[in-house]
């Protein structure tokens, strides 16, 4: 009996925590609205324009500074003057997510002197690199 009680337990245990996790799973879902394939005209524009622009757009401090453009897409694809900063299909490799993450010195966090984007913004960039990072 009293094993019977305890296996009971378990199971009940392993059923509320199987639903919270499902729970966990499916608000992240609603909160980043997760697409099939990212758009960069749709997703990946207004994070730049609302984070970068500012900087980044020609005589910004930012694109002055480092020749780095973001208005359009070949200047996204461009890079700056030192190299290519998205390197299609691999982000790990692209050093845009590299700054983004803040994973370098802190005058390269970006956007510079600004919150981190949301994880959500930077899931979205590194789904359009990771999916070619095309002109779509
Ligand atoms: C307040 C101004 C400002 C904002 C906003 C800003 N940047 Fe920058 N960014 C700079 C400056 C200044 C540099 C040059 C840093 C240097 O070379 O020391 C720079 C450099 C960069 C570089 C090149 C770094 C390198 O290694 O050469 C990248 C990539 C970059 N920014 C991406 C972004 C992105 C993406 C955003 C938006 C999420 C953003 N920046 C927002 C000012 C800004």
């Amino acid at each position: 009996m009293r094993r019977r009680l305890l296996v009971l337990g378990a199971a009940t245990f392993l059923a509320v925590g199987g639903s919270v996790a499902l729970e966990m799973i499916s608000s992240s879902d609603e909160v980043c609205a997760a697409q099939a394939k990212t758009s960069f005209s749709d997703d990946v524009v207004p994070i730049l324009t609302g984070h970068c622009y500012s900087c980044h757009t020609p005589g910004g401090q930012g694109s002055q500074k480092s020749g780095l453009d973001l208005s359009t897409y070949d200047g996204v694809m461009h890079g700056t003057k030192s190299g290519k900063m998205v390197i299609p299909g691999d982000p790990d490799s692209s050093n845009l997510m590299w700054l983004l993450e803040w994973r370098g010195a802190p005058e390269t966090h970006m956007p510079l002197g600004k919150k981190k984007l949301s994880t959500c913004d930077r899931d979205t960039i590194r789904a359009w690199i990771r999916e070619g990072a095309l002109n779509n």
